[in-house]
């Protein structure tokens, strides 16, 4: 990988041991992946912030690094294992709760901004199209590669970091036009509905992997299609989708010769049903991702006027603290039957603890809560899972 002179001083420690480390990550990626060089980077997104996934390890690396390197772009930082300001009211252990702490200190203190959410694309981290961007979370940046037309590697936090650091990213992979094109069609017909999107999403990485998805025959929103890329990313390994007539540019792909696979509405029930692995939740959580203002909206809508159920197992709404600043009607209502839970998820969060049992409407969340927090699953809509509710 060609490196500048100004590159090769920071390699060579010119600018303190902080940056030198990132030089060192990002030429170590550029080797693996044969990048023929480093392409500046207009913002980045950072993974690896729950103590829970990170541990101590994560926090030495952080405290090492936060000594005296800066990042040089907007950066934002995905959820982290509780509510910054409500953790103990979800239960959280103070132990856990200092090196968490510990963990967004050493962020803030390198200049990330620290409102933890897995959606900071509707809350001001938003890329233009065409530009380059260093973004880890399987399901953001894949909804920036796809919907922003922004560009993308599935990166992982320290290399996200590093980026961040030095602001800019090894040129390889999806950073090249002939790694977005399509390379699958999809003819799928489904309910407009968001977790029929989700579901429709991780039928496709299941059976695709790691391919470049062309949908023809739904009409997303924002909504279905953030959840379809977290779907197709936890199921698979898909960084980048095309939705006919939706996502930018999808008219100009050249579909032919394509392999074409054709998804229906008991391919959906099917997933559904193999996703359910338990019978009574004792959590129902929602926004993986984490709910956007609409959804706030939708939520409130179908519980407003009702009353709570006296069985009505605890309810967490994941969201960022923005969006819950935005929505405070909405917040009063969803507060009467939950919490409204922000910088957090389900998965991030040391539910396992507390919980056995889930119910989640997200294809991501399903995928993940046996392995990952040890739960039994139940897959629902949003009307399936209010009723249990109210
Ligand atoms: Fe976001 Fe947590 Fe789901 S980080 S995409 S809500 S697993």
């Amino acid at each position: 990988m060609h490196l500048t002179r100004d590159e090769e001083s920071i390699l060579a420690g010119e600018r303190g041991p902080g940056m030198q480390r990132a030089m060192e990550i990002l030429v170590a990626l550029g080797r693996i992946y044969d990048a023929d060089s480093l392409v500046p980077i207009t913002s980045a997104h950072l993974s690896g912030v729950s103590y829970k996934t990170i541990g101590e390890g994560g926090i030495d690396f952080l405290e090492e690094i936060s000594k005296d390197a800066r990042v040089k772009v907007e950066t934002t930082l995905n959820p982290a294992g509780m509510d910054l300001s409500r953790w103990q009211e979800m239960g959280v252990e103070e132990a856990f709760a200092k090196r968490q702490l510990t963990i967004i200190k050493a962020y803030g203190n390198m200049g990330v901004t620290t409102n933890c959410t897995c959606t900071p694309y509707f809350t001001g981290n938003s890329p233009k199209p065409g530009e380059s961007v260093a973004w880890a979370e399987s399901s953001a940046l894949s909804y920036v590669n796809s919907v922003l037309g922004a560009r993308t590697n599935r990166e992982g936090g320290p290399g996200a970091l590093a980026a961040a650091i030095i602001g800019k990213t090894p040129h390889y992979g999806l950073h090249l036009d002939e790694n977005r094109r399509p390379t699958v069609v999809i003819e799928a017909e489904v309910q407009d509905e968001i977790t029929d999107y989700s579901l429709l999403g991780h039928v496709v990485g299941q059976r695709l992997g790691a391919a470049v998805p062309y949908f023809k025959g739904i009409k997303p929103d924002c909504n279905g299609l953030k959840t379809m890329a977290a779907a197709m990313a936890a199921s698979g390994s898909v960084a980048i989708f095309h939705v006919e007539g939706v996502t930018p540019r999808s008219l100009d792909c050249d579909l032919k010769g394509l392999e074409r696979v054709r998804l229906d509405r008991q391919d959906i029930r099917k997933a559904k049903e193999s996703l359910t692995t338990g019978k009574d939740p004792d959590l129902i959580a929602v926004g993986c991702p984490h709910l956007s203002q609409m959804e706030m909206k939708a939520l409130a809508s179908m519980l407003d006027g009702k009353r709570p159920r006296s069985d009505s197992p605890e309810v967490w709404f994941c969201t960022s603290r923005t969006v819950r600043t935005w929505c405070p009607k909405e917040t009063a209502v969803l507060e009467r039957f939950g919490k409204v839970v922000c910088d957090t998820c389900m998965i991030v969060a040391p539910i396992e603890s507390r919980h056995e049992c889930t119910a989640t409407n997200s294809a991501k969340a399903c995928t993940y809560l046996p392995s990952l927090c040890s739960q039994k699953v139940v897959c629902g809509s949003y009307a399936e899972l209010m009723e249990r509710v109210a």
